[in-house]
């Protein structure tokens, strides 16, 4: 398991022009430290920023003022040790499941036994086994976006960086993989950046909740999750969990914008 890595973001800004059209401000002075090992989630309104800030933080894009680190080093393109799961999944339709969730080892080497194992391992924990022999195109979009979180697992990263991973999920299904989801932080210690539009998710997954601001991009707030490290889902039923919920639930009635939320 590779050392988990600490991120920063320095005064970040995040201008998209386009000739003879008005320039978007994306995000707007962001600044963040995220220590080795913790996870944040990151909430805002559709459109606001979450996906720019996670690509800049990939070293997708390059911020048009500030500064983007990674363990300390500044980031100035992708490592292998930073994986990002995609809102959308982004899965290659030729290949097989297992072959998706093998493609980071096939990158680096020729995968072996070891590696098939571990992505058993991982789709099992997915609810996909019985699927690693099919293709994309067969699975629901839910289904889809767990081979993706799978695929982004599988590269044993230092940091992982979420956009969204569960969207796609039923209310049931997206329980049970927000508990596993602590259960593997807990396990790897992977510096984790999760963004969601779900603010119970948020509190539940996270150590610290990054609220921003509809567009461009600001931090309205950082909470401090009052919960302790280890957790089970009977912490959802908790004062401390409402209050955290309700304290996020309201810069976006404030904002006017709780229903893109
Ligand atoms: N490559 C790009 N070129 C031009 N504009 C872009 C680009 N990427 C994002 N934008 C603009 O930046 C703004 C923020 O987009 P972004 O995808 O980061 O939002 P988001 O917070 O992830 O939204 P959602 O919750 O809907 O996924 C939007 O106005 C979008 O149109
Ligand atoms: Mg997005």
């Amino acid at each position: 398991m590779p050392t988990p890595l600490g991120l920063t973001a320095r005064n970040v800004t995040q201008v998209f022009g386009a000739r003879g059209k008005e320039p978007v401000v994306a995000l707007e002075d962001f600044s963040l430290d995220v220590a080795p090992g913790e996870f944040v989630a990151v909430v805002g309104p559709s459109g606001c920023g979450k996906t720019t800030l996670l690509r800049t933080f990939a070293g997708l894009a390059e911020p048009t003022t500030g500064e983007v680190s990674v363990g300390g080093e500044p980031l100035r393109k992708p490592r292998r040790d930073v994986s990002m799961m995609f809102q959308a999944p982004t899965l290659l339709p030729w290949k097989t499941v297992l072959g998706n969730c093998l493609l980071p080892r096939e990158i680096d080497h020729r995968v072996d036994d070891r590696d098939r194992a571990r992505a058993h391992e991982l789709l099992a924990w997915a609810g996909l086994d019985g699927f690693a022999d099919r293709r994309p195109h067969e699975l629901s979009g839910g289904m889809q976006q767990r081979v993706a979180i799978c695929r982004a697992l599988m590269a044993d990263p230092a940091v992982l960086l979420l956009d969204e991973p569960f969207g796609a999920l039923d209310a049931m299904t997206r329980e049970q993989m927000n508990v596993d989801m602590r259960r593997i932080w807990s396990a790897s210690g992977v510096t984790t950046l999760l963004i969601t539009h779900d603010i119970p998710e948020a509190v539940f997954l996270a150590q610290r909740v990054v609220v921003l601001s509809s567009r461009p991009g600001r931090t309205l707030d950082v909470i401090d999750v009052p919960l302790p490290r280890e957790r089970d889902i009977a912490v959802i039923q908790t004062p401390e969990f409402a209050a955290a919920c309700g304290r996020i639930r309201s810069y976006f009635i404030r904002e006017g914008s709780h229903a893109a939320l």
